[in-house]
């Protein structure tokens, strides 16, 4: 909606892509801030009237610009280490509406998410049961805990990111968590606070996240009858967004039927989503280096790799390329593969793509704010791509490129 062709030219709000890539060069991410504003508002919206909170998982995209305005919008965060709580705390987010999971956090996490006064940790072991409460009682502080419950619900999603199965390396398993609530019910450096659950990410339909809802309520029930009483649910994210043609709930059919799940109770509800509030506000700017037709295969070689976007290559993933400059006519259009500098055969963006396109033409490869810029890397010793954020007819540059002697200024030669 935001990135759209005017006059023959792809646009993010009111600004030319084709302007961003000469005035800040390519690679280069570019962000709609209306576009997450409004994504956000559906969340808002659908959970207005409702004690609720949404902590947008920082792992979709961290940019510190994007903690900011979600900040502003009001979110809650979603934290998965040390680092993405000190963006956080460095964006201006507010650490008492900040969740803390993942399956391996260190003893140093733990005490710097205790120090910032954080709203909960997510724990997702009796392993990590013991270690909180030790470090709580080092520090001399109560440590507000959740468990990280596994429903056992199949997300239906890509088995990378499906999370909800018993053989899943996630969350404690059902079976076990009351027994675990009431181990740390009986610690006097934990508070128990909550319930949390996250079954996978790339849902399509509201389904299994109330399947999930519902699991995880009639447990929330049971611990209160032993008197474990919680003050809050977190369902997670996974809310699916359209990367090509795909059917998919809107986000308000998600939360109306966790909200029916969750009639007439008074925990408050949060939701950790990712991808629905970033995903389509992104696009990767790439230009045309080369084309290289071939006897089976033509391709188009471009300056964004897989070092820039791995989700094509990690997990098949579909993402549109769309030229900068709306074709007039397919005249001169072949199919390609568009593929990157580095060195290996996985190195691609997409595949068979009907394109007319010539060295120097700027493409621009779509759906890419959410596990893009954040899941980049430098291999090839390729600097990381700027990121810039839109906001009306205003380009803000919002991480610049890496430099090259920036990538092993850490680095030493030992006097062998
Ligand atoms: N909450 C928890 C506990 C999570 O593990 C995740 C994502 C989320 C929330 C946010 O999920 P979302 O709303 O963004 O779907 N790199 C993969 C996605 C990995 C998701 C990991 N966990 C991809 O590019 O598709």
């Amino acid at each position: 909606m935001e990135f759209a062709y005017r006059n023959g030219a792809l646009c993010a709000e009111l600004v030319l892509l084709e302007d961003i890539a000469r005035r800040f060069g390519t690679p280069c991410y570019v962000y709609s801030r209306a576009s997450i504003e409004r994504q956000y508002g559906e969340f808002a919206q659908a959970l207005a009237g409702r004690s609720a909170l949404v902590a947008y998982s920082v792992k979709a995209n961290s940019n510190l610009a994007v903690l900011a305005l979600m900040a502003r919008l009001g979110a809650g965060f979603d934290i998965v280490s040390g680092g993405e709580l000190a963006r956080v705390l460095a964006a201006g987010g507010d650490p008492r509406r900040t969740l803390f999971s993942g399956v391996g956090k260190t003893e140093d996490e733990i005490a710097r998410a205790l120090e910032a006064g954080i709203l909960c940790l997510n724990l997702e072991s009796e392993g990590e049961l013991q270690r909180v409460s030790a470090v709580a009682a080092r520090l001399g502080k109560r440590a507000p805990i959740a468990f990280r419950v596994n429903p056992e619900v199949d997300a239906k999603t890509h088995p990378y990111i499906s999370t909800g199965l018993r053989q899943s390396k996630f969350g404690v398993p059902y079976a076990e968590a009351e027994s675990l609530y009431r181990e740390a019910s009986r610690i006097a450096q934990v508070e128990v606070v909550g319930i949390g659950c996250h079954i996978g990410s790339l849902m399509t339909g509201g389904g299994p996240f109330i399947d999930a809802a519902a699991r995880i309520l009639a447990l929330t029930d049971r611990l209160g009858g032993g008197g474990i009483r919680l003050a809050h649910i977190d369902l997670g994210g996974g809310f699916g967004i359209r990367y090509r043609d795909e059917s998919q709930a809107p986000i308000g059919e998600f939360l109306d039927g966790a909200l029916g799940v969750l009639a007439g109770r008074k925990e408050r509800l949060i939701v950790d989503p990712g991808r629905s509030i970033v995903g389509n506000a992104g696009a990767l700017l790439t230009r045309v280096e080369y084309l290289k037709p071939g006897e089976v295969k033509n391709f188009l070689v471009v300056d964004a790799a897989m070092n820039d976007l791995i989700r094509p290559v990690l997990y098949g993933a579909w993402h549109e390329v769309l030229p900068a400059r709306e074709p007039e006519s397919v005249v001169g259009a072949a199919v390609y593969d568009v593929v990157g500098p580095v060195c290996e055969s996985a190195d691609f963006l997409a595949k068979d793509r009907a394109l007319a396109a010539r060295p120097g033409d700027l493409l621009a490869v779509m759906s890419a704010g959410a596990y893009a810029m954040a899941m980049s890397s430098n291999y090839n010793t390729r600097p990381r791509a700027a990121e810039v954020m839109v906001a009306g007819d205003q380009a803000h540059l919002v991480r610049r490129r890496e430099t090259v002697p920036e990538l092993f200024a850490g680095e030493s030669i030992p006097t062998w």
